[in-house]
């Protein structure tokens, strides 16, 4: 994770962003921090990066690399204003340890590419090229499958499905597909919980699972329900601020799999 020390809105480059709104840093700060002890509390380790001044997405660890199996893909981003957080997240992993491998062409980390059981799922369409879906498939192994998102609010993968683990597999908002990438969806998760668009519209869909326990924005009451409906236990947090660049918790949060 990465403390949004540095954390403002001012350039736009997703529908959620208006530099106009104005930012509490503070609030951000305290609702982060929050969200890194609830971490804490369910028994994850949390490791922190170092934030960087003049990067203020930074604080949205999941884009800054794709971790499986202990190897790391790098990230390049889409719009100039983030390239430099690529480097600053490859590096942090070359420091600790890692094997990584730089990205070869647009690739947003784990925003776009989300790891099931048996699959990688990896979005396109609004930031990450199809070019990265082969490079993660060829340096990780695992089968990718090719997502085309259509809603610009839900540019990333990680806010129109979540990944659960335990009977639904998935949870997501079919309307964030195309009509080929539902019928995708509905072939390899049957049982998926099926989101409302006004939970996705407060960014629902962007929470962490470890199987049964799901992290995921306080305001999605709808989607907290149909996961207790199904047996999973949610855990609201706040992250209204980061909200405000469209971000959630799981946008926080870079799964480090060792
Ligand atoms: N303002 C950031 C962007 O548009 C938000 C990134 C959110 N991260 C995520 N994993 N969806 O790139």
């Amino acid at each position: 994770m990465c403390r949004p020390t540095y954390f403002a809105v001012d350039y736009v480059i997703n529908p959620w962003m208006d530099p106009s709104t104005p930012v509490d840093v503070d609030r951000a700060i305290a609702q982060w921090t929050t969200l890194a002890d609830t971490y804490r509390r369910l028994g994850h380790t949390v490791e922190l990066i170092e934030p960087i001044p003049g990067l203020p997405d930074m604080v949205f660890a999941a884009n800054g690399a794709t971790v499986i199996d202990g190897t790391v893909l790098g990230s390049q981003f889409r719009y100039p204003e983030r390239t430099e957080e690529g480097p600053a997240y490859l590096n942090w992993f070359a420091r600790n340890g890692f094997v990584t491998q730089e990205a070869k062409s647009t690739n947003e980390g784990e925003g776009d590419l989300l790891l099931t059981e048996r699959y990688l799922l990896a979005g396109t369409g609004f930031r990450t090229d199809l070019d990265a879906h082969s490079q993660a498939q060829e340096l990780f192994g695992r089968p990718v499958i090719t997502l085309q998102l259509v809603d610009p609010r839900f540019y990333h993968l990680d806010t129109a499905l979540t990944v659960l683990g335990g009977p639904a597999g998935v949870a997501y908002l079919p309307q964030a597909f195309s009509a080929g990438s539902r019928k995708v969806l509905r072939q390899l998760f049957p049982d998926a919980i099926i989101a409302r668009e006004e939970d996705a519209a407060v960014l629902g869909l962007n929470a962490v699972s470890d199987g049964h326990r799901v992290v995921l924005p306080v305001q999605a009451r709808g989607l907290a329900a149909q996961l207790t409906e199904r047996g999973y236990q949610p855990v609201g947090v706040d992250l209204s601020e980061l909200r405000k660049a469209g971000g959630g918790p799981k946008c926080c949060t870079l799964e480090v799999r060792d």
